[in-house]
């Protein structure tokens, strides 16, 4: 029995779901901890390319089993429509093959409404975040006001679905009313209400109990973050963040779990760094490095469509999520956007105060100025290389520097977008 936690450690975007997607062919059981739907995590099957914003990665193999559990925010019909569309590919779902935590907690039209409202507000009442408008913060803002809808209500008394939906449009109805725009009737949330309950109850169940069994039989469990440790709540480049504790600390609350019975953190970082969204980014490169691996590495939102910031990698704040995550091995991504690029540069510490520190200054960044290394850089294809020895020397050096700044081996390298361009050094669940 293992239990991986899978963790984002830059700003998101990272190449996660290819490699949830190909660790699945190992583990038995796939879990989201947190987020909802402003995830999306592509993976490419031959010649289609199949985007999940909800299910998890592992719900493309049909003999894994999939949680959302209970740290998530949930926008029923969107996940509806994924389901439908795995469906068509895999077969259909069963509750044995899909669970949704009851205590999971669902996007209404009205929290997207309010997205849009705080993201556009001009009297100065919020921050501008550049989100990705899927009424994620707006979802979490009711959890903790202790007025959210859960999947288990969608099911429950109609009359408490009722008071609880009459008490959350109350609390937004001035906020609306504020920017002129009409609240959503509350009678037609709870019509969508009960039908998304009617849809999804077979699939409604207590996943923290589902999860505990499934180790308890010895299954091999991968949990999976969607955005990135700099995005989390508590420990990201904060308030440009998302609402949810986005790095690996949020798997046991959001899971269920207790943290003992987690096995091994897996933390994953491109071989250099994007950022979608507003907010700090030190080591981007606004010029023409930066455009080249934009093109190179197709970094437009697979949720939003939007441009992603590209730059340089940063070591400083890879060290700061390496510690934080209590990383066990990381995997490198899209290595090959690399190939090409005489010289690459890499942030390695921040110059502040008068010294160079190695972690990024999280709470200083804008006195911070960061400190570049260049390594040399390879012009061969590596794309079809699936041991480490056969790159380039300068690409095996640059993998060999990533480890030793960061102090953790790497246990799979990416190579292209494909399941089987993959670098295979060590597997989380068989080693
Ligand atoms: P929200 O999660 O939609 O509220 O957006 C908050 C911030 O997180 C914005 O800067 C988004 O661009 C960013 N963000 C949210 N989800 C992702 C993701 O899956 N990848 C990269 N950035 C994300």
């Amino acid at each position: 029995m293992s239990v991986i936690v899978l963790t984002g450690l830059q700003w998101g975007d990272e190449g996660k779901g290819k490699l949830v997607d190909l660790l699945c062919e190992f583990a038995t059981v796939s879990v989201r901890f947190q987020g909802g739907n402003n995830a999306g995590h592509t993976v490419v099957l031959g010649d289609e390319k199949v985007i999940l914003n909800l299910l998890p990665s592992g719900s493309l193999r049909k003999n894994v089993r999939c949680i959302l559990a209970q740290g998530m925010v949930i926008d029923p019909s969107v996940l509806l429509a994924e389901m439908k569309r795995v469906e068509a590919g895999i077969g259909p779902f069963s509750p044995d093959r899909l669970a949704i935590a009851r205590r999971a907690h669902v996007i209404l039209p009205l929290h997207k409404q309010a997205d849009a409202l705080s993201e556009s507000a001009k009297d100065g009442s919020s921050v501008f975040i550049g989100t990705t408008l899927r009424g994620i913060g707006p979802a979490y803002q009711d959890k903790a006001g202790r007025r959210g809808i859960r999947m288990v209500d969608l099911v429950g008394s109609p009359e408490d679905l009722r008071s609880r939906l009459d008490v959350m449009h109350r609390y937004w109805a001035p906020q609306f009313e504020k920017h002129g725009q009409a609240l959503p009737d509350p009678s037609e949330a709870f019509e969508l209400c009960r039908t998304w309950g009617d849809a999804l109850a077979p699939y409604i169940a207590d996943t923290s109990l589902v999860l505990h069994s499934e180790i308890e039989r010895g299954s091999h469990v991968m949990l999976e973050g969607a955005q990135g440790t700099m995005l989390d709540i508590d420990h990201g480049t904060y308030p440009f963040v998302t609402s949810s504790n986005s790095c690996t600390l949020g798997a046991p609350a959001g899971a269920g779990l207790a943290p003992s019975r987690i096995s091994g953190v897996l933390g994953v970082t491109k071989a250099y760094c994007t950022r979608v969204g507003e907010g700090p980014f030190p080591s981007e490169d606004t010029g023409e490095m930066g455009e080249r691996m934009r093109r190179a590495g197709h970094e437009f939102g697979s949720t939003t469509g939007r441009p992603r910031r590209c730059g340089w990698l940063d070591i400083a704040a890879l060290r700061y999520a390496v510690r934080l995550n209590g990383v066990s091995y990381i995997a490198i991504t899209k290595l090959d956007v690399l190939t090409g690029i005489p010289e690459i540069k890499v942030c390695t510490g921040y110059a502040l105060d008068g010294e160079t520190v190695p972690e990024i200054p999280l709470d200083r960044i804008a006195d911070a100025t960061p400190v570049y290394e260049s390594v040399p850089g390879w012009e061969e294809d590596i794309t079809g290389i699936r041991d480490l020895h056969e790159l380039p020397v300068p690409a095996r050096r640059y993998i060999d520097k990533i480890e030793g700044w960061l102090g953790v081996p790497a246990c799979l390298v990416s190579v292209g977008p494909e399941r089987n361009e993959t670098i295979f050094v060590k597997n989380p669940f068989r080693d």
